[in-house]
């Protein structure tokens, strides 16, 4: 295995607006004896901060992101005191704050259209707080890289620390994994078989406590890809919710992020190089991640100023062995993952393909870390013996999606990745919840199935509505898969043959939007091609009569976000968020004064 060749930075970073190097970012507000010192010091002491005392100590602020309507990050109470201790036994001050806390199941219509608002947030408290360093506690699949998002663009030290998975439990006698078992036992229900006492008891099986997804899903996925990253304690990212690792670690992140702070240096944008991106994504396709983390890479480069093309994801997997066996790529489930090495042992599974100069947030380098891993066991296949060839992903462009779209091959039926067929076209989703078990409904297993306006603006947030359900009459009739191809995205513990993130989306006038029920498609996802075979004068046609759809919201962050969200390939970042140039990569520090 040789080594790939990394994404490249858009350009060099600009130095940031900050205090002089080597001294204390909360030394702007707590230095000195004026009045607005005192007052700084007075609002650290009464929260039972004494920074009087303790001068010239970092400051590290702890986000925290537990909260009740997020049973996923539940388990980041429990890690709050043990980072505490980290950063004071190492010399720090650890202030907690909250956050919004992105729950998946919950938040409506999709917690992805929330994720710039939490990534707003992060940069915002930064900005304005004396804050030296960062320790975010996160764990559902948006919170991690929201917070990521901001404290890249802030680019003060930072360190994650994630709340691990929730445990499994059994279903009529075999472990079932989140996310993928319910998608996969709600057809059987459609089916007819699976009765009333079997759903209940699924419902009951299923709610089995606190902690993240224990599939492959987007949470799972981007805590991997974190650590890969080098934004996590080693070793972290796999530890079950409740196991007495996560204490340690979450002692260890805190001692982590003051010597970080302490040393000087290792900023989020020192660490997050092309090279760092170019392992992620080779991260992504050796574990048959989620196909969100497609799109949450692209939003971390283009925070941190590294270029990110679509086609890297494809690029950088050709030849990646997929070695996690963890649904919904494999069969086993996030425990066995963590049992079998983690991520150190996967990185030197793939260390052939691998820049390991890449340094991590704790000073220690990939290198440093593979040559302490243990060897695979268990659900992280060896390289040699890889559960299937060739990465997880692929990329395909055409005519219905001149910029591209992404599906998981690794979770795809292989048959299927190469057909031609006639669309049946929902527009949106209550369309296809109103149509899709219809018995009248013109479908058969060639069909591809189309749900168009539902990408990022569209809705506006891009709900994972895009696994589409297969019409309950040939579900009756054993099938499992179809092509199915959206602007929307998909959960990360889904399955099935779904082009997803198709871009530009319906919305703002894409292909997508223009497929008519009967038009033939055509995918080729070895060739990389996805193709509306119509003739270009009836497109042409159809696309004078587009008029984008009226705005549903008129006012407040919804209308906000639909006014500002970049397309799938871009990340779904917010246009003023990004940063294209040099210049837009300076963190400018605030006036500190009265307040
Ligand atoms: Fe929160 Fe899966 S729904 S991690």
């Amino acid at each position: 295995m040789t080594p790939h060749t990394p994404m490249t930075p858009v350009a060099a970073p600009a130095p940031d607006i900050g205090p002089a190097p080597g001294g204390l970012r909360s030394q702007g507000w707590l230095a000195g004896d004026d009045e607005v010192a005192v007052l700084h010091r007075v609002a650290l002491a009464s929260a039972g901060l004494p920074v009087g005392q303790r001068a010239g100590r970092p400051v590290i602020g702890i986000a925290n992101s537990a909260s009740e309507l997020n049973p996923c990050n539940l388990p980041l109470r429990d890690l709050v005191s043990p980072v505490r201790e980290g950063i004071e036994a190492a010399g720090g001050v650890g202030a907690e704050f909250p956050t919004i806390s992105l729950g998946e199941d919950l938040m409506k219509p999709s917690a992805m259209l929330y994720r710039n608002l939490l990534a707003i947030e992060i940069e915002e408290m930064i900005r304005a707080n004396p804050l030296d360093g960062l320790v975010i506690l996160a764990n559902c699949d948006k919170s991690v890289p929201g917070a990521l998002m901001g404290a890249i663009s802030a680019n003060i030290p930072t360190i994650l620390v994630t709340g691990g998975t929730r445990s499994v439990t059994s279903f009529r006698g075999a472990p079932i994994g989140t996310g993928t078992a319910l998608w996969r036992l709600w057809d059987e229900r459609r089916a007819g078989r699976l009765d009333d006492a079997g759903w209940r008891e699924l419902e009951r099986c299923l709610s089995c406590g606190r902690g993240a997804c224990n599939t492959m899903g987007t949470a799972s996925t981007m805590a991997v890809l974190s650590e890969v990253l080098g934004l996590m304690v080693p070793g972290s990212s796999s530890i079950p919710a409740g196991d007495p690792r996560s204490a340690a670690g979450a002692r260890q992140a805190g001692e982590s992020i003051v010597a970080a702070v302490s040393g000087g240096g290792r900023l989020p944008r020192d660490i997050l190089t092309p090279a760092a991106f170019a392992n992620a994504v080779i991260a992504l396709n050796a574990i048959g991640g989620s196909t969100n983390a497609v799109i949450h890479l692209a939003a971390l480069a283009g925070r941190a100023g590294v270029k990110f093309a679509l086609d890297d994801i494809a690029r950088l997997g050709a030849g990646v062995p997929v070695l996690a066996d963890v649904e919904p790529s494999g069969s086993q489930l996030m425990p066995d993952f963590d049992a079998g090495g983690g991520v150190p042992a996967l990185l030197r599974e793939i260390a052939g393909l691998l820049d390991l100069t890449a340094i991590t947030i704790t000073g220690r380098s990939l290198a440093d870390i593979v040559a302490e891993a243990k060897p695979a066991s268990g659900a992280i296949r060896p390289a040699g013996s890889p559960l299937r060839e060739n990465g997880a992903f692929g990329v395909v462009h055409g005519s219905l999606a001149p910029d591209g779209a992404v599906i998981k091959t690794s979770a795809a039926s292989e048959h299927l990745l190469r057909h031609r067929g006639p669309a049946v076209v929902f527009r949106g989703y209550d369309d296809m919840l109103a149509r899709v078990d219809d018995p009248d409904l013109p479908v058969t297993a060639d069909t591809v199935l189309v749900l168009a306006g539902c990408g990022p603006a569209g809705v506006p947030g891009m709900p994972e509505w895009g696994m589409i359900p297969i019409p309950a009459r040939l579900v009756k009739a054993g099938v499992t898969d179809m092509v199915r191809v959206t602007d929307a995205r998909m959960s990360g513990t889904s399955f099935g043959t779904a082009l997803l993130h198709v871009a530009p989306e319906a919305a703002v006038g894409g292909p997508l939007g223009l497929v008519r029920d009967g038009d033939m498609i055509s995918v080729d996802v070895r060739a990389g091609r996805l193709d509306l075979e119509v003739p270009e004068a009836e497109i042409a046609r159809r696309q004078a009569s587009f008029r984008p759809p009226p705005p549903a919201h008129l006012r407040g962050w919804p209308a906000l976000y639909a006014r500002h969200v970049m397309q799938a390939p871009d990340g779904c970042d917010l246009d003023f968020l990004r940063a294209p140039t040099a210049a837009h990569l300076t963190f400018v520090e605030p006036v500190i004064g009265r307040s």
